[in-house]
């Protein structure tokens, strides 16, 4: 275990320390790509959930991935975050993370985040609760859930908070939220990690058209100092974000582009969108 104290005086200074976690390395984006995916498949048993997939996501960038089900959206989310390891290929967070050798928690740490398809929220607590459990913890100073949070923690606190529009709520439990705002509310702990990279599995589904527009004006703000990857079902969302999609079927990439590029591709009519 490397000493917590000799490692925080390397790396001094680095947002996020100061309340919690020993700051890693930070990824190195010098190459402006944050994510590389190359000739990255996943078998399960004979059954390919991913079929030699390469992907390359630019910092900065807002992606979206759709697809039919089953094509393996979410295994590809599982093998970003090293849920699931790559039965070939290789996966890089910038140029010096290699997360097929990390652990779930190191890679959350490198500053890869991940909301999933079900919101995991703790019911019995309430949102600030939520909010304070998800921020990275000093491990050098037994903490109480209420103990002064440092200025930096604060910080979050508050941008998160506004983010997130949960300010109103944040004494009232989880349980009682609605579904849109528990999706927020687990969007909102992510950001308290300060991930460079977030992913988001299907985060608008089954939220009203309400909840579904600001969820949308939700990932443009985020997307002024993140790099994004979602993935969703619902069109006229995916419409309002998107920038450039990439369309997954059966384990590979049909089309890249814009998606009236993507709509009106021959391929994607067929498998995924229909006729
Ligand atoms: N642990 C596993 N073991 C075996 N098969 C799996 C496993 N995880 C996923 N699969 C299979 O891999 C395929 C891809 O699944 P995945 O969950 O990635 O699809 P998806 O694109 O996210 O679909 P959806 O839009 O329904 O969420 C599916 O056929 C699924 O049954
Ligand atoms: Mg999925």
């Amino acid at each position: 275990m490397n000493d917590v104290s000799t490692n925080s005086a390397q790396h001094g200074g680095q947002l996020g320390e100061g309340y919690g976690r020993t700051k890693t390395q930070d990824a190195d984006f010098s190459h402006g790509i944050a994510l590389y995916l190359e000739n990255v498949s996943v078998w399960f048993d004979s059954f390919r959930a991913l079929n030699d997939l390469s992907l390359y996501i630019a910092e900065g960038e807002l992606r979206c991935i759709i697809g039919p089900n089953g094509a393996g959206k979410t295994t590809l989310m599982d093998v970003i975050t090293g849920k699931t390891r790559p039965t070939t290929g290789t996966a890089f967070f910038g140029q010096n993370y290699d997360l097929a050798k990390m652990s779930t928690e190191q890679i959350a740490e490198a500053g890869i985040g991940r909301k999933f398809q079900k919101p995991t929220v703790f019911e019995n607590f309430t949102v600030l609760e939520n909010l304070l459990l998800a921020a990275p913890r000093d491990k050098r100073v037994k903490q109480s859930l209420f103990s002064r949070l440092d200025p930096e923690a604060q910080l979050a606190l508050d941008e998160t908070l506004e983010q997130i529009r949960l300010k109103e709520l944040i004494h009232k439990p989880a349980g009682l939220l609605s579904h849109g705002q528990k999706q927020w509310l687990e969007i909102g702990m992510l950001l308290m990690q300060r991930p460079k990279l977030i992913l988001l599995d299907e985060p608008v589904a089954g939220m009203t058209d309400a909840e579904t527009e600001r969820t949308a004006e939700l990932c443009l703000e985020l997307k002024k100092n993140h790099t994004l990857v979602v993935v969703e079902h619902d069109m006229s969302f995916i419409d309002t974000i998107s920038e450039k999609v990439t369309v997954l079927a059966q384990g590979a990439i049909l089309a890249e582009g814009t998606l009236a590029e993507v709509q009106a591709n021959e391929d994607v009519i067929e498998k995924y969108l229909g006729r």
